[in-house]
């Protein structure tokens, strides 16, 4: 059966894709960031996944304000990086799992999760800008990786209840699919950050480091957040850690942390990183 053996979270800010691909990664501003993910490139190279289960967020790239899902999932066998103004970042297409994808669509939308069925899809620096900061510079993404896009561009997005619980039944789908496969589960986005506005420029270091132990200790607390105090004590933007609650939710209870990162500011935006090991008993 296909196993969830960890869980990643990381920002996604899309300066950080555009320093890394003009190689600028090593400048003063720079290094320090990339530096926080050395120890995650080595981890993951030796733990070799077979599948992503990506949960990022669209920024009105693949899907304009004429139609926006509340959950997409990616059903197609690759996915084209999307030119988001400046042209296509030079990262090669995404390969997708197309029979995981469907079997988790099914499981999902059978779950009553109704899910929005991606057949194809472009994907932004919601999606690859994690890559390049955990696979650094390749040829071919050494993965295949299921898409999953969550609305935070526009209001209402899903709670994080909601999420924590499409967590939860991300894990019983891909529990259920009949191959060996190592997968983990990200959740890209956040920390705090606000984009727009007179508060344009917000960090909230305490809420960030808070929300970062809680992730694994006590993420039942981070469920119960509502999109009011995200937006006041995490910015507008801070909506976005709801898809690292979709993440947590697909893991075991019981977690070990192995990597923690946490840098102000990289753009406009707090950056946090995790990396959560699942043990492989029952959990819940
Ligand atoms: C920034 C951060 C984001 O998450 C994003 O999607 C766009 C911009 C920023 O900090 O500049
Ligand atoms: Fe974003």
């Amino acid at each position: 059966m296909a196993r969830i053996t960890a869980g990643v979270t990381t920002s996604h800010v899309p300066a950080i894709g555009a320093a890394f691909d003009r190689g600028d990664d090593q400048s003063d501003y720079w290094a320090p960031l990339f530096a926080g993910y050395e120890w995650s490139k080595k981890w993951i190279a030796a733990e070799r996944p077979d599948v992503i289960v990506l949960v990022y967020n669209d920024h009105a790239t693949a899907f304009s304000l004429e139609c926006i899902p509340t959950f997409a999932i990616g059903c197609a066998d690759e996915f084209p990086v999307a030119d988001e103004g400046f042209g296509p970042r030079p990262v090669p297409n995404v390969m997708g799992h197309s029979e995981l994808a469907c079997h988790i669509a099914q499981s999902l939308i059978l779950d009553e999760f109704d899910m929005t069925i991606m057949n194809q899809m472009e994907v932004d620096h919601g999606l690859t800008v994690p890559l390049s900061l955990m696979f650094g510079r390749v040829d071919a993404w050494p993965v295949r990786v299921v898409p999953i896009a969550v609305n935070v561009v526009q209001y209402p997005p899903p709670t994080g209840e909601r999420c924590f619980k499409l967590g939860q039944a991300i894990r019983r789908a891909v529990q259920s699919f009949d191959e060996d496969l190592n997968v983990q589960v990200w959740g890209t986005g956040g920390m705090s950050h606000q984009l727009q506005g007179p508060r344009a420029g917000l960090i909230n270091q305490p809420f960030d480091q808070a929300f970062l132990e809680k992730m694994n200790t006590d993420p039942s607390s981070l469920r119960a957040i509502t999109h009011l105090e995200y937006v006041r004590e995490a910015g507008s933007e801070g909506i976005e850690l709801v898809m690292w609650l979709i993440m947590r939710g697909a893991l075991h209870a019981n977690c070990q942390e192995l990597h923690r990162f946490y840098h102000v500011p990289a753009s406009n935006t707090a950056v946090g990183h995790l990396i959560l090991e699942s043990p492989q008993d029952d959990g819940s």
